[in-house]
This record gives structure tokens, sequence and C-alpha cells, in this order.
């Protein structure tokens, strides 16, 4: 018998439900005891905030999106900003509280679901002494050591399902239009997306952009009697000069900046380049809403099964991966040691280039 708290950190990905669904059910079947931190940390901090699930609480829940525990981008107990009587922010460390809860409570393992943000925090308690697991979470695919995070797939459809409906509306007025799409600083879902949903430019944080190529690839189209063309930025990146784009740190606690912008500043470069009829548009937090994929949920509940499996083995500290296909521990250390790029000799890349894709810098081995 096992007392298991699940949580689940960061920004929410289509699948988190599903991990739970999985966790929850296979632990009812072993006799064991699941609950949930809400929040992230919360319910170790506040005993309202820690739910015991059980099957009925989780019925139907691999289909949808969120998270029925709520997350948070802004809750790093090791470094929390909290307001003293005299207004004054002041950051304070509760890890020390919530290792003692976690004990005083008696659990023996907790189920952390995050990127690399959330595992950092994971991996911490780990070297305080709690037995963790990690569950590699995240749209922007950019967790090193498992080829695929869950939310990645569905977040690459809902951007297709876009660029898709932007081409009748481009076409029907000749125009560019830009689209920003999520990834932080990797670019998988811009290149996914883009391959798959006809962009004729992709711009990635990997390869950094010059907006002559970028004109010359939508005058091109002009010359070939292609009249509209379909420029997917990512929001990470960056021009050949380095330049980067965004909105500051936004709310008190985030330890990322908010980015953005990069989009409307390559459609007023286009515009003025081209004088052609240019809009822009981000699409932002719906890649992370709606129901997860079939791929996304297969994954989810794969995961969650693989996680209670390395409970069961006592193999702490380490995040489930898939790898070629099957389901493999890795030390939480290694995934977040740096966040995964697109590889630059991919097929992936070498696929939107061989179709004629500009990916915003002078294609190599061409004049
Ligand atoms: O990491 C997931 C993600 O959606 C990124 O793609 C994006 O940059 C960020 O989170 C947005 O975070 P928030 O919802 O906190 O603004």
């Amino acid at each position: 018998m096992k007392k298991i708290v699940v949580s689940t950190g960061g920004g929410d990905a289509p699948g988190l439900n599903a991990v739970i669904y999985s966790v929850v059910h296979i632990c009812y079947r072993k006799g064991w005891e699941v609950y949930g931190s809400k929040n992230g940390y919360g319910g170790f901090l506040d005993i309202d905030e820690m739910v015991r699930l059980y099957p009925r609480d989780v019925e139907g829940i691999y289909s949808t999106g969120g998270t029925i525990l709520g997350s948070t981008s802004k809750g790093n107990p090791f470094a929390r900003p909290v307001q003293n009587l005299a207004g004054e922010i002041q950051i304070v460390d509760v890890s020390d509280k919530i290792l003692r809860n976690f004990n005083r409570m008696g659990f023996d393992c907790h189920i952390a679901i995050g990127g690399d943000g959330s595992l950092d925090i994971a991996h911490k308690f780990a070297l305080k002494g709690m037995p963790v697991i990690g569950v590699p979470k995240t749209i922007d695919n950019d967790l090193e050591e498992t080829d695929r995070t869950f939310g990645f797939d569905t977040a690459v459809s809902t951007a297709t399902e876009a660029l898709d409906k932007l081409h009748s509306t481009a076409k029907s007025h000749n125009r560019v239009m830009v689209v920003e799409v999520m990834g932080r600083d990797s670019g998988w879902i811009a290149l996914y997306s883009g391959i798959s949903g006809g962009a004729d430019v992709i711009l990635i944080p990997e390869i950094p952009f010059d907006m002559e190529e970028v004109c010359e690839k939508i005058s091109d189209n002009e010359l070939h009697d292609k009249h509209y063309s379909i420029v997917v930025v990512a929001e990470g990146a960056v021009t050949k000069d380095g330049r980067n784009f965004n909105k500051g740190m936004g709310e008190l606690g985030r330890e990322e900046v908010i980015l953005g912008g990069v989009g409307e500043w390559v459609a007023s470069e286009i515009r003025k380049k081209t004088d052609k009829d240019t809009r822009s548009l981000v699409l932002g937090h719906l890649q992370r809403g709606g129901s997860p994929t079939t791929f996304d949920r297969l994954l989810a509940l794969r995961f969650g099964a693989a996680a209670v499996r390395l409970v069961q083995e006592k193999v702490f500290d380490h995040m489930v991966a898939l790898k070629n296909g099957i389901m493999v521990p890795v030390p939480i250390a290694d995934a977040i040691k740096r966040r995964k790029k697109v590889d630059f000799s991919s097929d992936k890349i070498r696929t939107a280039r061989d179709i004629g894709i500009c990916l915003g810098d002078k294609e190599p081995g061409v004049e």
C-alpha cells in the first residue's frame, strides 16, 4: 500500500488530465491512495488544496484539456515572492515547509507533471530527500531526453488547422498573412505546423532570420503568379542582428519573460519592403487549449502508467521518457540541462528547404 501525490505545474498542456486519469486508475487497482495537490504545490501548504482522487473523480477526463488540479507558472517554492506588512516584496524559500508537510502527510512519492521549470523544482526537492518522479509535459516539445512531450501534437494540430483556414482568406485578398505561434526558444511548433500547413516562410529561433530573404521569397511568389503568402513565425524567433521580442516579465513571481511581438514586427517590415497588403495574427493560448489528440492522449496515458511503474520500482529523481517508441526512465537532471532545439541537420529542415520553404536565411549551397 502506497500513498502518492500528483501535481501539475507550469503552463497547461492538453494531456495533463489523461496522465492524472492513468495514475489514479492504476493506483486504485493496486490498492494505493492518490492525492492531487492543487495549483502546483498548493496542497503542501494548505490542506484544503490537497484532494483525494478516486476513479469517479477522474471519469472521462482523459479527453479534456487543461488540468483538474489547476496549475501555475509563478509558484517556485524555492523563491516565492511574498508581500510583507510594509508592503515590500520579499523572496521566501518555502521548500522546507513543503518537504515537512509531504512527510507529515505520509506520502511515499510525488509524481510531478511539468516542463523544464517544474521538473527543475521537482529535482531540487529530490535532492532534499523527497521521492519524486517526473512526467514530461509541454506544448513546446523542448525537453531533452524524450522524443516527445505530450501537448505538442495537439498544439501543432491546432496551428496547422489555423494555417489551413488562413490560406483561403490570404488568397482571396492577395495578402501576406503572418502567424505567430508559441514554442518559447525552440521552433518545433512553427516548423511542424508550417511544413504541414503549406507555409511559404517559417522563422524559428534556431535560425536567425534576415528580412531580405523573407521578402525575396514573397516577391518570388509574385513572379511565379502566387499573389499571397503565409509566414509562420515562432514567438522566440530572432533577427540575424540579434533582435528579439518580448513583453517583459509579466506577473510577480514569473521566472520567464513573456515572449511576443515578432509577428507584428515581421508583418510591418514586409509591408514596408514589398508594398503587399499584410496582416498578422497571434495564435497564442489557443494552442494550449482543447481536447488532446489521440497521439497526446495515448502518450499521456502511457506516461502515467510508466510513472506508476517507477514508483513501484523506487526509481526516484527520474522522468519517464519516450525513446524510439518505448517508455524509459531518465534522470531528471539530464532532461533539464538545456532546452531541446530543432536540429539543423534534421529531415524536417531538409524537407522544408526541398519544398522551397524559406527559413529566413540564405539556403546553404544556393547562390
Ligand atoms: O511553455 C508553454 C508556453 O505556452 C510557451 O509556448 C509560451 O511562451 C508560454 O508558455 C506562455 O506562458 P503564459 O501562459 O504564462 O503567458
